[in-house]
């Protein structure tokens, strides 16, 4: 038990870590929570400060999804330490300990711990979140799509019972973090990439 105590909480400081704040302050001398959506994601990183920022940043959120699941694994080594710490790095991005509960709205740390976790549903959400961007321009639409399809995709490949809570919640934590995205795409004032 301690263990899973100890990994779950590593894992929530990984994901609290916030990546697009430290980036966007120490290469682009900006605090992205001043500009666009206000949001410390790569979205809004790309969109502030182009695409360069975008991919760093989205890598570096990826990366702490990964760092979380790999916690599990290393320190409790079970399929479920790996699940209950990949949700414990989205949620740590999301409410991060170092930005007084508040954060981004986790879709590129998802993404991280679908890779760990899933990686056929990893390429197909990739794919069709890639082609709505494309079409679209509306990330935010992408990202709502992709949380839909991620707990359907997971049970369509048979994946065990805790893989499927797993992407239950993380999806539900993606959605409702994108509440204000999804009212102006329904007003038609979302801001495109
Ligand atoms: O990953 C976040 C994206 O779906 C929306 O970002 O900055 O447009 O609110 P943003």
């Amino acid at each position: 038990m301690t263990e899973y105590i100890l990994a779950v909480l590593a894992a929530y400081l990984i994901g609290s870590i916030p990546s697009g704040l430290i980036l966007g302050k120490l290469i682009w001398h900006t605090d992205l929570r001043a500009y666009g959506s206000h949001n410390i994601g790569a979205t809004n990183a790309w969109r502030t400060l182009g695409k360069a920022a975008g991919i760093a940043v989205f890598l570096a959120d990826s990366l702490k999804g990964q760092a979380g699941v790999y916690m599990g694994l290393m320190l409790v080594g079970t399929p479920l330490a790996a699940v209950l710490c990949g949700l414990a790095a989205i949620v740590g991005h999301s409410f991060s300990v170092f930005l007084r509960f508040r954060g981004g709205k986790g879709v590129a740390t998802s993404l991280g711990v679908l890779t760990m976790l899933m990686g056929n549903v990893t390429l197909i959400v990739f794919l069709v979140w890639l082609a709505v961007v494309y079409t679209t321009r509306y990330v935010s639409l992408g990202s709502v799509i992709a949380g839909f399809l991620t707990p359907i995709l997971a049970a369509a490949f048979g994946y065990p019972l805790e893989y499927l809570l797993f992407t239950v919640l993380a999806a539900t934590l993606v959605i409702v973090r994108h509440r204000e995205n999804i009212e102006r795409l329904l007003h038609g004032t979302e801001n495109k990439i």
